[in-house]
């Protein structure tokens, strides 16, 4: 019998798959802070971790761990180097949640540009004439978007952007032409020059040291007044700071974050005040339908796993 322990807790329909295989048992720990976690991951074969942070300390521990699947796609809450040293594989929930957060740069994108939060209040609080003496909205129609990052929500995302009849650019050195045009995009080689004539940019790469800090005061400057950012890819790609700045300065039109340097922002964070961006707290994989998915994922991937049937595309190579 393996164990499995399901670290902070996912849809019934996840550990249901579990439940219906008589090779399995698992345990559900609220938290990754819970320090029952230290006592819970010595025995188990296996494990499932949302977004909280796995130290090298805690891997240590699990002298039976052989797997630690991700629910959902990114991994940098996972020390890597202590995985790699103790042969540990790392799996993530690859098909599951493209389109509920595509769906949510749609959302963010298009609140922003028709900015919700001012018509909104103009009803509610009985403002209703003075519709026409508010500032304007934009169309994204014919609009230039840079997608940055074209691996499975760039993918997904570029689709909606052509359902509005947006000029979509890709920006990812590791992707050809060839590809982005068949998905009717066109390919951009410097990110620089080519954010300059964008009127709304999407964020879907990793978070790494040639990453980090890429949306920085002095890119702001160089972009559209009317430009729209979107970052629902992780915190610290775009410089909080910077972008506070920038808006305060109208460099840019807006922004939207889903995701940010340190989750919580601290409440000294500018940007919770800044009326031009506008946030959601890393939900954009947060849809009934997602939920549902990365969870029966995330339990199917360990046991594909045990029965050597994990499909490699899955697998993070450490
Ligand atoms: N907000 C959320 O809830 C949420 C949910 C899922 C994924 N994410 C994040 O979204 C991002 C994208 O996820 P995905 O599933 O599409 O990943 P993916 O691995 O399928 O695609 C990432 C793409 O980025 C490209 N890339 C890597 N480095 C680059 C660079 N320096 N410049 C340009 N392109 C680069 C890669 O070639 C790849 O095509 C990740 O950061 C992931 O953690 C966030």
């Amino acid at each position: 019998m393996k164990k499995i322990l399901i670290i902070q807790d996912i849809n019934e329909k996840g550990k249901q798959l579990l439940t219906n295989h008589s090779d399995y048992e698992f345990e559900v720990i609220d938290d990754v802070n819970n320090p029952e976690l230290k006592n819970k991951i010595v025995d188990c074969d296996g494990a499932s971790l949302r977004t909280g942070k796995l130290p090298g300390e805690i891997i240590n521990l699990g002298k039976k761990l052989k797997i630690i699947s991700r629910h959902g796609v990114g991994y940098d809450n996972i020390d890597l180097e202590t995985c790699k040293k103790n042969g540990i594989e790392i799996a993530i929930t690859a098909t599951a949640n493209a389109v509920a957060v595509a769906e949510h740069v749609m959302f963010m994108l298009l609140n922003i540009s028709k900015r919700k939060n001012m018509y909104d209040d103009c009803v509610k609080n009985g403002n209703f004439t003075d519709r026409n003496k508010l500032p304007k909205t934009q169309e994204i129609w014919g609009k230039n978007i840079l997608i940055a990052g074209f691996g499975r929500i760039g993918q997904s995302l570029i689709k909606r952007c052509l359902g509005f009849e947006m000029n979509v650019f890709v920006y990812d050195p590791f992707v050809s032409s060839k590809k982005i045009e068949s998905l009717g995009g066109k390919k951009v080689e410097g990110f620089k020059d080519s954010v300059k004539i964008m009127d709304a940019l999407s964020l879907h790469i990793p978070l790494n040291d040639e990453t980090k800090n890429m949306i920085n005061y002095d890119l702001l400057k160089t972009m559209k007044k009317n430009c729209i950012i979107i970052n629902a890819a992780r915190g610290g790609i775009i410089n909080e700071n910077d972008l506070d700045k920038a808006l305060n300065d109208n460099l840019i039109f807006g922004a939207g974050l889903d995701v940010f340097e340190t989750e919580p922002p601290k409440n000294d964070n500018p940007l919770l005040k800044n009326d031009k961006v506008f946030l959601s707290p890393h939900t954009a994989a947060f849809t009934e339908e997602c939920m549902i998915r990365m969870a029966k994922e995330t339990t199917q991937n360990i046991i594909d796993f045990f029965e050597n049937k994990l499909d490699k595309s899955k697998i993070v190579k450490l």
